[in-house]
């Protein structure tokens, strides 16, 4: 990584103006920034526009780069490839640690006088502002706030089999899923590919070892905790999962299973609220009559949190200088934030506006934020990048990945999960 920022440095450095700390005034002509992104569901597209919309509004013209894959693996390859071209976007989702990364490129703009003007480190928690910042500036704009420990169950298969109530805790939800087997619809939709898998596993990991563990495993790396009695139940309890999860949704996408949720066709899907967008894109709300939410059992009191974030580039005119500025300015207003977060399942960022005409479970969601901001229950996701930087991650997910489409056993999954994040350490 460092000697492919070294490489994009070179390239760059030639284009890039000033540091990029002061503003010069907007030139005649609307300038164009294009924004690298993931959202390519239609719920993420439609939220997408939302911006696009309103930068068009204040004489910006948004390039919507959105690339196919959820997870953004594809994306940040394009990002690297273009920057190695000499092409420099406006901004791109980057998010969590990853954004500290970026920062030693040397390729990122100062955006502290959008911070500044929306008064950032006030209206924004610092649990969420404090990834945005590198060495002590802004350098990246957050855009929502995700949970990631959700359970989204239909209501008409979970009363065909008898179900009475979402389950609660892991027996509950080992023996609905065996009963709606039994009801002959699909128990539980996901598994379609390596980060699907890992994001499933982020609140069973929670649940099984509770979040000092699970922080030992994926903020620390610590090697004993991830070589431990407790990962070889975590994963044990990723297969049962696995074992109501029918093959042939391998290669699926987190929407499509989304759909058959929403159409009555699986009764569970285990996934971010970014589900809760597309549930609603699909013309069906959850915590309505038709689909619920609850948090996914044993994590009641936690939030896995997922921060939607972009970062931005030294731009090489005024004119683009001051639109990424504006950009930054209005990813993080009231205004946009209250709209772009509605369509996308998530909540904004900013606490003190209202969710006036939010659905339940994104109330709830707030509601769970604050509870758990104050009692300890803010838990980063590893499968989103919120707990530590690339090869880490890729090293859980590839490890998972593995596990799940393979006969290795769960011992022989942790040592190797132990090994690999040992490797990918010394990686940066
Ligand atoms: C992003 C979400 C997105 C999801 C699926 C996650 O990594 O943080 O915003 O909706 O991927 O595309």
């Amino acid at each position: 990584m460092k000697s492919m920022h070294k490489k994009m440095l070179a390239v760059c450095i030639g284009l890039a103006i000033g540091g990029g700390f002061s503003v010069p005034a907007m030139a005649d002509s609307a300038p164009s920034l294009s924004v690298i992104n993931w959202w390519t569901a239609g719920s993420e597209a439609k939220a997408m526009h939302v911006l696009v919309q309103m930068m068009k509004a204040k004489g910006v013209n948004i390039q919507n780069d959105a690339i196919a894959g959820g997870g953004g693996a594809q994306a940040r390859t394009i990002l690297k490839t273009r920057l190695m071209e000499g092409q420099i976007p406006g901004a791109a989702q980057i998010k969590g640690v990853e954004i500290q990364q970026w920062g030693h490129t040397g390729l990122l703009a100062n955006i502290d006088a959008a911070a500044q003007a929306g008064n950032w480190d006030k209206n924004v928690p610092a649990v969420v502002n404090d990834y945005m910042k590198y060495k002590g500036n802004y350098v990246a704009a957050p855009m929502d706030l995700h949970r990631l420990n959700w359970l989204w169950y239909n209501r008409a298969i979970l009363k065909k089999a008898g179900i009475s109530a979402a389950p609660q805790s892991w027996p509950e939800l080992m023996t609905d899923l065996a009963k709606v087997k039994k009801a002959g619809y699909i128990p539980m939709a996901g598994g379609g590919n390596g980060w699907m898998i890992a994001t499933e596993f982020d609140p069973i990991a929670l649940e099984t070892g509770g979040p000092t563990w699970y922080k030992d495993v994926f903020v620390k790396l610590d090697p004993k905790a991830i070589d431990s009695p407790t990962m070889v139940k975590a994963l044990e309890r990723l297969r049962a999962i696995e074992a109501y999860t029918p093959k042939s949704l391998a290669g699926r996408t987190w929407n499509f299973d989304t759909a058959l949720v929403a159409h009555g066709k699986a009764a569970f899907q285990i996934m971010g609220d970014w589900a809760n967008g597309q549930f609603e894109f699909l013309h069906v709300t959850p915590g309505g009559p038709q689909v619920g939410c609850v948090a996914f059992p044993g994590t009641a009191k936690e939030f896995i949190y997922n921060v939607d974030s972009f970062i931005f580039f030294r731009q090489n005119t005024p004119a683009k200088r001051a639109a990424e500025i504006k950009l930054a300015e209005t990813m993080v207003s009231p205004k946009f934030q209250l709209l772009f977060n509605k369509y996308k399942g998530s909540i904004p960022d900013l606490m003190n506006v209202s969710l006036n005409g939010y659905n339940a479970c994104q109330k709830k969601s707030r509601a769970q934020f604050l509870v758990a901001r104050k009692e300890n229950g803010l838990v980063p996701s590893f499968s989103q990048n919120m707990s530590t930087y690339g090869p880490p991650t890729g090293a859980f997910i590839d490890s998972l990945d593995k596990f799940y489409t393979s006969n290795e056993t769960p011992q022989a999954a942790a040592a190797a999960m132990a090994k690999r994040v040992e490797v990918a350490k010394s990686q940066d």
